[in-house]
């Protein structure tokens, strides 16, 4: 036991919550409590070792996306803990302050118990960052932003709601709560956005109609902070934003796709003085050569990559540690069109290199983990593979992953 090991434990467990629009209970699954669960500080440079318990009635995983760790740790489908089970993991933590989260992944499930509550946060935080706000719930706050749909008896119902396509709901939740106020002390707040929702892309706004600057994407600080009027997430997808309240004196509202869900609202405000640091990185040209291919196609339980259907027994592809490969992933449209793929990779941050061609824009310049792939686009990204052993990649939308849409990548 040094000082730089940080202990934590994590368990799964059922929950009943209560979700004020209607008042009633509805069973919930969550991390330490009710729903959703703890947000996990990371330190750069540590050890962080996290004892996993299961409590549920099934197999559970506890997955840490986002986080450049060894395969054996990462808490993919592999990695099921039993129903009573439990488990410890050790991460070293030697990666750029971030946002990220965890959530389950077990085979066949993952959809439902991240719809039924199962996520939580990981801040991966270093001194770098000391003139940003950073006082947790004060001028720096996570917001975990899901869509739900409820029955009549305000039940969170999942097999009732499901839909191969992604199960999507007409109440938004932040941090599992409908409508939540916050009221806002300084000048300057940091908003870490997280789209948690199953499938649903959220363009989130300001009522007020004012920019927010993004600073940080998935896995990182931006090159420059880039001033948005709208910030648009696909599900798995991460944004650091600053809002600025200094001129505004009424209530300002939050909103996912022209609806309000997190109202601030704005009193005497501190002074707040920013530092933004920033994380530049001489870009690649758009034009490299591609080592690798990845066709994203269909919909519903028609999805596939390459052509192939998730087989746990199967390695799709394989690389050695410490190569750099420049992948590109196109959508392949169908008959119908087709959807927008959010393509997430475990075990990596990686940089997008070009979108049909052309350079990324200024919010896509930073590291990434999730990126989004719309129907007929081709999507070039840049990795390096440090950690070994079998990880995944796969669509972000849950019930995507789960019909198939999910392949492994092998380090040795
Ligand atoms: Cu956020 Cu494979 O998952
Ligand atoms: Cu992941
Ligand atoms: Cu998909």
């Amino acid at each position: 036991v040094t000082d730089s090991t940080v202990y934590y434990t994590v368990v799964a467990d059922e929950g009943t919550s209560r979700f004020f629009q209607n008042g009633k209970s509805t069973e919930t699954l969550g991390y330490n409590g009710n729903l959703l669960g703890p947000m996990l500080e990371l330190p750069k440079g540590k050890t962080v070792v996290i004892d996993t318990i299961n409590r549920l009635d099934e197999p559970t995983t506890f997955h840490w996306h986002g986080l450049v760790i060894p395969a054996e740790m990462d808490g993919g489908p592999h990695q099921a803990i039993a129903a009573g089970d439990r488990a410890q993991v050790r991460l070293d933590i030697d990666q750029e302050p971030s946002t990220l989260w965890f959530h389950p992944h077990p085979m066949g499930a993952t959809a439902e118990q991240v719809y039924k509550g199962l996520a939580g946060l990981l801040y991966v935080t270093d001194d770098a960052q000391s003139g940003l706000p950073n006082d947790y719930g004060v001028d720096d706050i996570p917001l975990i932003v899901q869509d739900r749909l409820f029955t009549k008896d305000g039940e969170l119902d999942y097999d009732a709601h499901m839909n191969v396509d992604g199960t999507t709901g007409d109440t938004i939740l932040a941090n599992g709560a409908i409508n939540t106020t916050f009221d806002v002390q300084t000048e300057t707040l940091r908003v870490r956005l997280v789209n948690g929702s199953n499938a649903r892309d959220f363009d989130f706004t300001l009522s007020n109609g004012e920019n927010m600057t993004q600073i940080a994407a998935d896995g990182g600080l931006l090159e420059q902070p880039v001033s948005l009027k709208t910030i648009s997430l696909t599900p798995g997808e991460r944004a650091e934003v600053l809002i600025d309240f200094s001129e505004i004196e009424d209530d300002v509202a939050l909103e996912a796709d022209g609806v309000s869900f997190t109202t601030f609202r704005v009193g005497e405000l501190d002074k707040a003085s920013i530092d933004i640091p920033t994380s530049k990185k001489t870009p690649t040209p758009v034009n490299t050569k591609t080592d690798r291919q990845l066709t994203l196609f269909g919909m519903g339980n028609m999805v596939s990559i390459n052509g192939d259907t998730y087989d746990p027994d199967r390695i799709d592809i394989k690389v050695k540690q410490g190569d750099t490969e420049i992948w590109e992933i196109e959508n392949k449209p169908d008959m119908m069109g087709g959807m927008t793929h959010p393509f997430h990779i475990h075990g990596v941050q990686f940089r997008i290199i070009s979108r049909d061609g052309n350079p990324p824009a200024d919010y896509e310049k930073g590291w990434k983990d999730t990126v989004a792939v719309a129907p007929d686009e081709r999507v070039k990204i840049e990795l390096t593979f440090t950690e070994t052993g079998t990880f995944m990649y796969h669509c972000h939308i849950l019930e995507h992953e789960e019909n198939g849409m999910m392949g492994q990548l092998n380090v040795t």
